[in-house]
């Protein structure tokens, strides 16, 4: 069964989404670890509810973001995952790392990239007066939240609708499909060839990019 390690910085709902579906089976993997580099994150209790190994590298205990990208690096080579999957960590990995884990390392973020890279993206969806929103599941690579893209799901933003509720839609969104992705990843149905994303099955992209969700 392949190994995950689940990265988080805070709530951990993608992680919720991802145990779950882990133990009903719905993901072919195990989830033999869960990093956090906040010690208060609320995912590490969902973590250690689900009987899951965690570890606290909380950034704030170390010297030198070198220290911690080299404690972080140093637990990735010995945890030996199979998928590293980043829920919502908040850390930029260094250069080193995703160097080191290319086409392991996955990423979920909440736009329809490359629209939108880093924090923020509901709010300017809104100020943009933007018609879509939606997520983007990718490898990561050096470049922030621009690695090759595996998949993506697209909504119709709703005439006024306020930002909590968008964010609430972006999510369950999120709960939908990157548990979906991690199975086909872990069952190698997905993987990263030359830098690009390959689809076993060969349905090609289109039945991950950009699909539209009524939520
Ligand atoms: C998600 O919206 C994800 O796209 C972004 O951070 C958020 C994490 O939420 N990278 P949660 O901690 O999984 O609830």
């Amino acid at each position: 069964m392949k190994k995950i390690v689940v990265l988080i910085s805070g709530n951990g709902s993608n992680l919720q989404a991802i145990i779950d579906s882990c133990e009903s089976g719905d993901i072919d993997g195990e989830i033999t670890n869960v990093i956090s580099n906040k010690n208060n994150a609320y995912g590490l209790q969902r973590a250690i509810k689900a009987n899951i190994p965690t570890k606290i590298l909380d950034d704030t205990c170390f010297n030198s973001r070198e220290e911690f990208d080299k404690a972080l690096f140093s637990y990735l080579l010995d945890v030996d995952a199979d998928l590293i999957v980043l829920a919502g960590f908040m850390k930029i990995l260094n250069k080193k790392t995703t160097d080191h884990f290319y086409g392991k390392i996955i990423n979920i973020h909440p736009s329809l990239l490359p629209k939108y890279p880093g924090l923020n993206t509901h709010t300017k969806v809104i100020e943009n007066k933007d018609i879509y929103h939606g997520i983007s599941i990718h490898y990561v690579s050096s470049e922030l939240d621009a690695g090759p893209i595996i998949a993506q799901g697209k909504i119709d933003v709703k005439v006024n609708e306020s930002l909590e509720r968008l964010e609430d839609r972006i999510h369950k969104l999120e709960h939908i499909i990157y548990p979906k992705i991690i199975d086909l990843i872990c069952k190698n149905e997905i993987y990263l060839e030359n830098d690009s994303v390959r689809y076993l099955h060969n349905t090609g992209s289109k039945e991950y990019i950009c699909n539209t969700y009524e939520i």
